[in-house]
């Protein structure tokens, strides 16, 4: 039986972990400068979290959840996002209560759809979100769009395009979901069978629909924007002046609906230009949800947020040909010729490495050229070498590996040597 990895899933390796790590570290660096806080959530949720936030007219809802029962009958779903949990948890644990609102709360974790797999498109991938909870001011929307952007401008992506989009509030949608319905309802029928259950459920979805997205009537179809009230209208200028305010560029695109439900007012997408990125430019998004908590059973909370796959991200600094600013190779190999250094090394890696410097040895006994082949591949800066002799006379050699220069050095001087060395 030869076992393979699942449909739409990958093993991250560790040349490329590395571009993972400093990414992940790039997200805790900023949430902290923006005041985001972690929060870790299961992995795994009663699936009616997921139908009721989420939406059950969603593709994600009705097509794409891992959803089984356990072992006592409850029926539980592996998180397809991350808003609900964080939602959820929010709720659970009385955060509306807080002296400080909004709460401000971001995570990084992966995520299970049953997609059709294709480049930039898993079954299971990693969100970075925030969620900024306990606020209804515009200017939160600005700042979690000003953190998206800087997150990707920091990594040194280009070419990003945002684009912004109101779904007003429930007055606004409720006029624009009846202009819809008469939109739709004389051709129907047109419409694939998803569409035709969506028409009574929730038609903002028909805009979402992959299969009919040709059709004439997608084009011709109702804007929001025309049916935006008065305080629809005010609070998307006043997001849109704090972009302004912050030189954060955007396009308004009436017909962006997002996937999900619970958005309302503020809706966001950052995507990508140019070649080499294939059929998906979408590189995140987000939203206001102002009716969310309440759905979840916390009290009237206004909620907004983004996440963003790191897949995609990677996928994008390729395209860019962006090379991240990794730590590659070792401080320090230990080469050791002989028994009694031999019988020595591993109190000295144990000593060197509690003072700080990456090293590491060889373990199959080769030959000093091997060992220092060894060196090489795993680009350490320096070689330490400890023979028979240099021990005798508690001495080590070590050589900088780039420039081939060698010094000895005493057994208890190697650490603040090679550390005054890194930092010339
Ligand atoms: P979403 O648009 O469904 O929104 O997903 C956000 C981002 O997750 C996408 O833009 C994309 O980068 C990534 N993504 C989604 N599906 C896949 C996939 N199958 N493979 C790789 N990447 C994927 C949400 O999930 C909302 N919870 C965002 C949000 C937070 N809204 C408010 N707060």
């Amino acid at each position: 039986m030869n076992y393979k990895i699942p449909r739409g899933t990958q093993d991250i390796l560790p040349d490329q972990s590395s571009k993972w790590q400093y990414i992940e570290q790039k997200a805790h660096d900023l949430c902290s400068r923006y005041n985001y806080k972690e929060i870790r959530t299961p992995i795994f949720e009663q699936t009616e979290l997921f139908a009721r936030g989420v939406g059950d007219t969603t593709d994600i809802v009705q097509k794409e959840m891992y959803t089984f029962e356990d072992r006592g009958g409850r029926s539980l779903t592996l998180r397809p996002e991350g808003t609900a949990s964080t939602v959820r948890s929010y709720v659970e644990n009385k955060m509306h209560g807080w002296a400080d609102q909004p709460v401000k709360l971001y995570y990084i974790g992966p995520m299970f759809r049953y997609e059709r797999p294709q480049s930039g498109r898993m079954r299971q991938f990693v969100q970075f979100g925030i969620e900024a909870m306990g606020s209804a001011d515009p200017a939160i929307d600005a700042e979690v769009i000003g953190l998206a952007m800087d997150f990707y401008g920091e990594l040194g992506l280009k070419n990003l395009k945002l684009v912004v989009n109101s779904l007003g509030d429930k007055e606004s949608r409720d006029n624009h979901r009846n202009a819809l319905v008469k939109h739709f309802q004389p051709r129907i029928s047109e419409f694939c069978s998803d569409c035709q259950s969506r028409l009574e459920k929730n038609p903002l979805r028909i805009l979402d629909c992959k299969k009919d997205r040709d059709h004439e009537l997608m084009t011709t179809a109702p804007s929001i924007l025309d049916y935006l009230n008065e305080e629809s209208v005010q609070y998307f200028d006043t997001v849109q002046h704090y972009l302004q305010s912050m030189n954060i560029p955007f396009e308004v695109d009436g017909t962006l609906v997002r996937g999900l439900d619970y958005y309302n007012n503020t809706a966001f997408e950052i995507m990508i230009d140019g070649d080499g990125f294939g059929a998906i430019t979408t590189l995140s998004g987000g939203g206001r949800y102002n009716g969310l908590v309440e759905e979840i059973g916390g009290p009237a909370t206004p909620g907004i947020g983004f996440a963003l796959s790191i897949e995609r991200l990677l996928m994008a600094l390729d395209a860019q040909n962006i090379t991240l600013p990794v730590k590659k190779g070792l401080d320090a190999y230990l080469v050791v010729m002989g028994e009694e250094p031999k019988k020595y090394a591993p109190k000295l890696l144990h000593d060197l490495r509690a003072k700080g410097l990456s090293v590491d040895t060889d373990y199959l006994d080769k030959k000093m050229k091997g060992q220092l082949k060894a060196a090489d591949r795993q680009q350490a800066t320096f070689a330490i070498i400890l023979g028979e002799e240099e021990l005798s006379q508690k001495m080590v050699q070590v050589k900088e590996l780039e420039i081939g220069n060698q010094e000895t050095i005493s057994l208890d001087s190697i650490t603040t040597y090679i550390k005054s060395k890194i930092e010339e």
